[in-house]
């Protein structure tokens, strides 16, 4: 069958009649399309008079399989046919063939691929299908692909996904669907991709993450939530299971959302956690255990935050952290004496009036647009000190051994 230049009219009643099952669809055919259903004779089961459309859609389905084809005519009858012959069907409008969704992916054009075009697309274990106008995943549609480890399904137009949609990629090891619109996750869609190792699923519409969302992901090693170039954007809660089976993860993006708080909890079960940038969200609380479940960290962004809460002594026992971001936090006081691999620690645009720390292995040290006075740690401006980059512009030192030129 060829449906590729057909004007595709789908509806997807799933959302419209609620007992509808979700792998119906009505496709409404052109004129002259060479359809291969034809019958050898045309059987009309019942004429049913309404105004709806959509009642006559309902209709049609409770009459089970033995409605195949309706029209709706204009002057408001339904026809319900289980069979057409071509002398019958030529020429007419408003035909409209049932079907079941079958596996496929469809693009906005109206083209779909099948089963094994597929598989038949992959190259070298990979798929891509990015920026392809790619805007519906029908369940199973990727079955035959279980030795592909790559997908790339970025810059496209979906907008949900549903489970069973990566159902059979059972190597899969790197999924792609970044720069979708997607803002329904149906919370088992990653779990028949036990092996999957990174995650891209950063600007979408995602409002929540699912507790069970990642729940069979065991090795994820990178999860990309973030939103970038986007200014409004929206996760705002993540529940406190959402990360708990990820033992393995690594770097977690969740940067330029709405999530204003993060307690012991959020991230519980990350005890791998390296990476953690959750800059420029709006965070108002984070929990005082925050840090100690954490001691992996290497590399913290929690950049453009309200951090005016926090404990000066908040990032204790962080003593792997080499990159430490703290830029525009409100932050009046802190203590860093703790993290004695800390390189780069960036505390512009700040509240602070008084920093003196014993920061012997940082290399590069921003600081500028604090209402700081007093620089005066020893580290800073002795000989030997390791700082090679130092940012105090837009300061209001009186009080500093540095030698400024
Ligand atoms: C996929 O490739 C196989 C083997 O190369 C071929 O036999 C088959 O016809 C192809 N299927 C499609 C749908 O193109
Ligand atoms: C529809 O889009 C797909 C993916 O971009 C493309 O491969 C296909 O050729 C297009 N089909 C038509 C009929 O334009
Ligand atoms: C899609 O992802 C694959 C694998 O990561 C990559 O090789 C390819 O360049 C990507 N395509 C685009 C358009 O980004
Ligand atoms: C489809 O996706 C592309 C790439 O992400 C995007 O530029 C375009 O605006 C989207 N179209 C619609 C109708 O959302
Ligand atoms: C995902 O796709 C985006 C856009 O095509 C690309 O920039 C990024 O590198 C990809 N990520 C992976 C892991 O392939
Ligand atoms: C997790 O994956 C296993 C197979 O790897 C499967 O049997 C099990 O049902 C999955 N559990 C969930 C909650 O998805
Ligand atoms: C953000 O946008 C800039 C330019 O608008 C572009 O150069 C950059 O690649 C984009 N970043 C991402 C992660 O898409
Ligand atoms: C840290 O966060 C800030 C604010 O969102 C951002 O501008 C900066 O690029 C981030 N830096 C890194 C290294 O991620
Ligand atoms: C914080 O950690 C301490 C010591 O491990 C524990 O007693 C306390 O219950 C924790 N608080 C929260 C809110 O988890
Ligand atoms: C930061 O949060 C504090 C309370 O925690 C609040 O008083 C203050 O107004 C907030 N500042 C900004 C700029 O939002
Ligand atoms: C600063 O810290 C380093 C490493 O933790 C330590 O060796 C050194 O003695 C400290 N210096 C001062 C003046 O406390
Ligand atoms: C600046 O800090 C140094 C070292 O802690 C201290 O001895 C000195 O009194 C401070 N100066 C002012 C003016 O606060």
């Amino acid at each position: 069958m060829n449906y590729s230049n057909l004007k595709l009219f789908m509806l997807i009643l799933d959302i419209i009649l609620q007992r509808v099952a979700a792998n119906e669809w009505f496709t409404k055919k052109n004129p002259f399309d060479d359809i291969s259903l034809y019958h050898d004779k045309t059987i009309l089961i019942e004429t049913y008079p309404t105004q709806f459309r959509l009642k006559c859609i309902q209709k049609c389905l409770s009459l089970d399989t033995s409605c195949q084809f309706i029209t709706f005519t204009m002057n408001e009858l339904c026809n319900i046919f289980n069979a057409v012959e071509r002398s019958y069907y030529n020429g007419r409008n408003n035909f409209y063939f049932r079907e079941k969704r079958l596996p496929r992916i469809h693009f906005k054009n109206g083209s779909f691929l099948d089963q094994n075009q597929l598989i038949n697309i992959s190259i070298n274990f990979r798929i891509d299908i990015s920026r392809s106008g790619l805007n519906l995943i029908v369940q199973q549609a990727f079955k035959n692909c279980e030795t592909v480890l790559t997908l790339n399904l970025s810059f496209n137009n979906l907008t949900q996904l549903n489970s069973k949609s990566f159902y059979g990629m059972v190597k899969l090891k790197s999924l792609n669907i970044s720069y979708n619109q997607i803002s329904q996750l149906e919370s088992d869609v990653f779990k028949e991709v036990p092996l999957l190792y990174i995650l891209e699923l950063n600007n979408n519409f995602l409002k929540r993450l699912d507790e069970n969302l990642f729940y069979n992901l065991t090795e994820l090693e990178s999860i990309n939530l973030a939103l970038y170039n986007v200014s409004s954007n929206e996760i705002k809660t993540v529940h406190y299971d959402t990360f708990k089976s990820l033992k393995q993860i690594k770097r977690i993006h969740i940067f330029e959302n709405q999530i204003s708080e993060i307690n012991s909890e959020t991230f519980k079960g990350a005890h791998n956690l390296e990476i953690l940038s959750i800059n420029s969200n709006k965070l108002q609380r984070i929990d005082r255990n925050f840090s100690s479940n954490y001691r992996n960290l290497i590399d913290l962004n929690m950049s453009n935050n309200n951090l005016s809460f926090i404990e000066p002594d908040f990032f204790r026992g962080l003593v792997k952290l080499e990159n430490l971001r703290l830029y525009g936090c409100q932050i009046k006081q802190i203590d860093l004496s703790s993290l004695v691999n800390l390189k780069v620690l960036n505390l512009a645009k700040n509240k602070i009036e008084y920093f003196s720390q014993n920061l012997s292995s940082v290399t590069n040290l921003y600081i500028s647009s604090n209402p700081l006075v007093n620089l005066t740690y020893p580290l800073i401006s002795s000989e030997n000190t390791s700082v090679y980059h130092l940012d105090i512009s837009n300061c209001l030192l009186r009080y500093t051994h540095v030698n400024i030129s």
